[in-house]
């Protein structure tokens, strides 16, 4: 069975002060059947890794070269280097505001496998890719043109028109994208290809992280706006770790 995870991704949002956030969810994530991870922003990376042990953290993004004149940029090196385990690559986010190509994002996934971190490798379609029936062609497109050889790998299904929008798609379209996804990985690594945890986002809530989860081919959730509190992102880890 692929390991069950489950990832916060805060995105620009949270000071010092939201590290107690981070505390509070990390005494609960000791009793749990699942991996959690945070993603805070770069400036609380540091900090997040020095307090908690039973949560992993992740960068939101890296660059995919070593060292070099990328200002503002941060590379997979430097977030192993504060002992970040993992990094989110690809989110619609940074492939829309960025123009991050399937080319880059791949880049990006090679370049934390460099580093000895894992990728989470983000993919998904716009509601007109969805409402065109194409979906399912042009996600699989999307990883199988993200993908570094290497299966050491997290992949995140993100539909762009279920993020921060409260509608998450129906269960029919999340098994079948996932059974898909899941079809795809085992064609590129063959069994390894059973062992990738595939995540769901877009929309996760206390309220339908339940059912979210007992999807076949489901093994967790990337969470955004539920993750900025203790209050909504412990149920969501309950929920895994019971499913
Ligand atoms: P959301 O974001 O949970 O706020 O919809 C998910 C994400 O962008 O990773």
């Amino acid at each position: 069975m692929p390991r069950k995870i489950v990832a916060g991704n805060w995105k620009m949002n949270g000071t010092k002060a939201a590290l107690k956030e981070l505390l509070t969810i990390s005494i609960a994530a000791d009793d749990l059947d699942c991996t959690a991870i945070l993603c805070p922003p770069a400036t609380l990376l540091q900090q997040a890794a020095q307090s908690t042990r039973s949560v992993a953290i992740g960068g939101q993004n890296c660059h995919h070269g070593v060292t070099g004149a990328y200002t503002g940029d941060i590379s997979a090196e430097m977030l192993a280097d504060i002992n970040a385990q993992y990094v989110i690559v690809g989110h619609s986010e940074r492939r829309k505001n960025y123009a991050e190509t399937d080319v880059i994002v791949q880049a990006k996934a090679l370049a934390a496998l460099r580093a000895g971190i894992t990728p989470i490798i983000c993919i998904g379609e716009s509601l007109a890719q969805r409402e065109s029936g194409q979906a399912i062609s042009i996600v699989s497109s999307q990883l199988a043109a993200s993908l570094p050889a290497e299966a050491q790998i997290v992949i995140a299904y993100e539909p762009i028109w279920a993020i921060g929008t409260g509608i998450v798609p129906n269960l029919e379209q999340i098994t079948g994208m996932h059974d898909a996804l899941r079809k795809l990985l085992v064609g590129t690594y063959g069994t390894q290809g059973n062992y990738i945890s595939i995540l769901y986002g877009g929309s996760v809530k206390p309220s339908n992280a339940q059912e979210i989860f007992a999807v076949t081919n489901v093994n967790g959730a990337l969470v955004g706006g539920a993750s900025l509190k203790a209050t909504d992102f412990i149920p969501i880890m309950q929920a895994l770790s019971e499913s």
